[in-house]
């Protein structure tokens, strides 16, 4: 199971509707995928669902009561409410979205809900015609100009039998909602405040001569967008950078550097003081046997034939560092079989996670200011949609984070 939810803190309030029986299999959804859960259960969501239920498959107390002093020597509701980076309600009744509406605070879930700063989700449940009135819908507008998000209702056959607008939507699709919210959403929560990161970039160029030159139509962009959102995150950036015209992002520390083996130093040296080193450069896989000291002179030969030697490679050095190792991410781009040959390379260069990139979109990729990447690390991949390259930066800097703060321990 794709972890598209580690490091997530979920409080899931269940309020008092029949689709309650359905939050024990939400919160295994949600835990499947990586997320840490919690549970507030209400006085009338009790009548549908045991705290042991959702105990057993949270693998966490219940909450159920403001002022049960057992349960606040444990975990203080305003502690709860802080816990949090992301709270549920599901199913949410029209009676705790009237509640909610109104900014009441009379128990433990609507309380916690005005105590908290994490993202707010509800997923409304309750008869269609109850889900028609003209209060329920002023409450359920309200609640978005809130900034709740509003998953649902579903429509269909309902408890009672009428049928209509008004089921909660499916546990899959609640998760389905919030994975695209992660997805797309840097967490305010991890800071790149003090986390150093080295970068490479861009293509280098291996001398055939004094004049000539092999290289590739690597622009740099995805690197240089990278370690622009990173130093705009507040981290300590050192790009390194093959040759392109590029100009320097405010804040980051630029190493200029020309062939494969000069990056390969300059990557060392930085890896050494870096948490984070993120290999983006498309590095020449050879480079000539021998440098001719004196410019080629074309002969009457209708063939030349240049003898070449390979380049280090410079990401799996630094991913097989002994001492002051970074988590190290790579690039891998391709034309065909993506995923497999990115797997591939994430084991064979002991790389933490690959940005698998698809460069037979023209669209998309070399010298485009567009990209779209499946981030794959051990335990998990998540495809990030394609757009330009500045916000696909962010993104994937915030599932770097959030990885190497799980590998990290931090
Ligand atoms: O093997 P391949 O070139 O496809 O792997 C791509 C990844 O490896 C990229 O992260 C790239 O920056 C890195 N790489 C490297 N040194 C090389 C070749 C590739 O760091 N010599």
């Amino acid at each position: 199971m794709q972890q598209t939810l580690a490091n997530k803190r979920i409080l899931l309030g269940v309020s008092g509707g029949i689709a309650a029986y359905k939050s024990a299999d939400l919160v295994r959804r949600l835990s499947e995928r990586g997320a840490e859960v919690r549970v507030i259960l209400t006085d009338s969501g009790q009548h549908f669902i045991t705290p042991l239920t959702l105990q057993a498959v949270s693998g966490n107390p219940v909450s159920t009561s403001l002022l049960d002093p057992s349960a606040e020597a444990a975990m203080g509701h305003i502690e709860l409410a802080k816990w949090a980076n992301i709270f549920i309600i599901a199913p949410a009744t029209a009676n705790v979205i009237a509640k909610l509406a109104q900014g009441m605070a009379d128990d433990l879930l609507t309380t916690c809900v005005l105590a908290t700063t994490a993202e707010l989700f509800i997923a409304p449940a309750m008869n269609q015609q109850m889900y028609k009135n003209i209060a329920t819908q002023k409450n359920i507008a309200t609640l978005n100009e809130h900034n709740f998000h509003i998953i649902g209702p579903a429509a269909g056959e309902q408890a009672c039998g009428d049928v209509g607008l008004g089921r909660m939507e499916e546990p899959l699709q609640i998760v389905a909602a919030i994975e695209q919210f992660v997805a797309a959403k840097p967490d305010s929560h991890l800071s790149w405040q003090g986390i150093s990161i080295a970068i490479t970039a861009g293509p280098t160029r291996e001398a055939i001569d004094p004049v000539r030159y092999i290289s590739n139509h690597s622009s740099g962009k995805m690197g240089f967008a990278l370690a622009a959102a990173a130093a705009q995150l507040g981290a300590d950036v050192t790009l390194i950078a093959g040759p392109t015209l590029l100009t320097t992002p405010a804040g980051v520390k630029r190493i200029d550097v020309i062939s494969a083996e000069q990056m390969h130093q300059a990557a060392l040296t930085a890896a050494q003081n870096s948490a984070i080193f993120i290999g983006c450069a498309a590095v020449a896989d050879y480079r000539m046997a021998e440098v001719a000291a004196e410019k080629l002179k074309k002969t009457s030969d209708a063939e030349l034939i240049l003898k070449m030697v390979k380049n280090p490679d410079i990401i799996a050095s630094v991913a097989a560092l002994s001492q002051h190792r970074p988590f190290t991410v790579g690039f891998a781009a391709e034309t065909h079989n993506l995923i497999d040959y990115a797997k591939a390379k994430l084991s064979s260069k002991k790389l933490d996670m690959i940005c698998a990139n698809d460069v037979s979109d023209p669209n998309q990729g070399f010298n485009s200011e567009h990209n779209a990447v499946t981030l794959i690390w051990p335990q998990g991949q998540l495809a990030l949609p394609a757009q330009a390259k500045s916000a696909l930066a962010q993104q994937i800097l915030q599932h770097v984070l959030q990885q190497f703060q799980l590998v990290a321990k931090i």
